[in-house]
């Protein structure tokens, strides 16, 4: 992905040498950013963001999942990895950013969650800042970021609410996931107005019921909110989908052709991922909503 230097213009007309620095240092561009929730627990979240990473990655993107199930995390075992660092030592300021990415299929990069750290269950405002600090300076050497939530409401996850321009919601077709979805559409919407939510239905037994899933979601949110998501695809529920967490390969990789692997490569040509850009860099704009 190429960035549209402010000074193109100017060397368009040979002047840039020869122009006073009155234009400041050139700011650096952050990524697209794409958060993955869906407040209930075990909806494939997490199956989904590694398989969006990873066909993304595949396409000549540079991605970076990061794993925000902090404490918790899983994304590195879905992908296989076994990372040295995480998120805990880049808050803690043991390591920088950079060198607590791992590398994962087709160049992607995974910074992970860290996995039973009681200090990163509940990180206090001042250590997300901190984090978010830190990992603003990663957004530049990216194209995309996906960030993969856990179950829950905190306001970390508030604050990406609040930063992100796109958020996809993954529910399934049962009513206490289709609830849940509903308080985060909520919030989110109430912290960032303009925020682009697309809605995944999940593990369904066929696309009737995925279909019928959205329209009770839908109606709902437009009843109460006056707008809805979109709907961008539903998923099967499919052996290929155990079989490839068994192994520890994304599906997309393991079995590519089958029925959940197709969906996941649709899913990853949304195209609002490709319009996912905030006019300010995304970790600064998640640290302001934590103050
Ligand atoms: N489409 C599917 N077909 C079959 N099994 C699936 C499918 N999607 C997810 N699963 C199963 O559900 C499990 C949970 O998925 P995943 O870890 O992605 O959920 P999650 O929403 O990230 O959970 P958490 O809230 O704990 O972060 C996976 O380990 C996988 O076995
Ligand atoms: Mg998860």
């Amino acid at each position: 992905m190429t960035h549209r230097s402010p000074f193109a213009r100017l060397k368009a007309f040979g002047r840039a040498d020869k122009s006073p620095l009155r234009l400041g240092p050139k700011p650096e561009p952050g990524a697209r950013v794409l958060c993955v929730a869906s407040g209930k627990g075990g909806t494939g979240k997490s199956v989904l963001a590694t398989n969006l990473a990873v066909t993304r990655a595949r396409g000549g993107e540079r991605v970076l999942l990061v794993d925000f199930d902090a404490g918790l995390a899983n994304a590195h075992l879905l992908l296989g990895l076994a990372p040295q660092h995480d998120m805990g030592h880049v808050m803690e300021g043991r390591v920088r950013p950079q060198e607590a990415l791992v590398d994962g299929p087709f160049g992607m990069k995974l910074l992970s969650g860290g996995v039973g750290r009681a200090a990163l269950v509940n990180p206090t405002r001042r250590e997300l800042d901190r984090l978010f600090k830190a990992l603003r300076s990663l957004e530049s050497e990216f194209d995309l970021v996906i960030v993969d939530h856990g179950a829950g409401m905190g306001y970390g996850m508030v604050a990406h609410l609040a930063a992100t321009s796109t958020l996809l919601l993954v529910t399934n077709h049962e009513v206490t996931a289709l609830s849940d979805g509903y308080a985060v559409y909520k919030r989110a919407h109430m912290v960032n107005p303009g925020i682009r939510v697309g809605l995944v239905v999940n593990r369904v037994p066929d696309e009737h019921l995925s279909r019928a899933a959205f329209d009770r979601f839908s109606a709902a949110s437009r009843r109460f909110l006056g707008h809805q998501p979109e709907f961008v695809g539903w998923v099967p529920a499919d052996p290929a989908v155990s079989h490839s967490v068994q192994v520890r390969v994304p599906v997309v990789i393991d079995s590519p052709e089958s029925e959940a692997a197709r969906s996941f490569a649709r899913i990853a040509a949304w195209a609002p991922i490709d319009q996912a850009r905030t006019a300010s860099a995304f970790y600064e704009k998640a640290r302001k909503a934590l103050r």
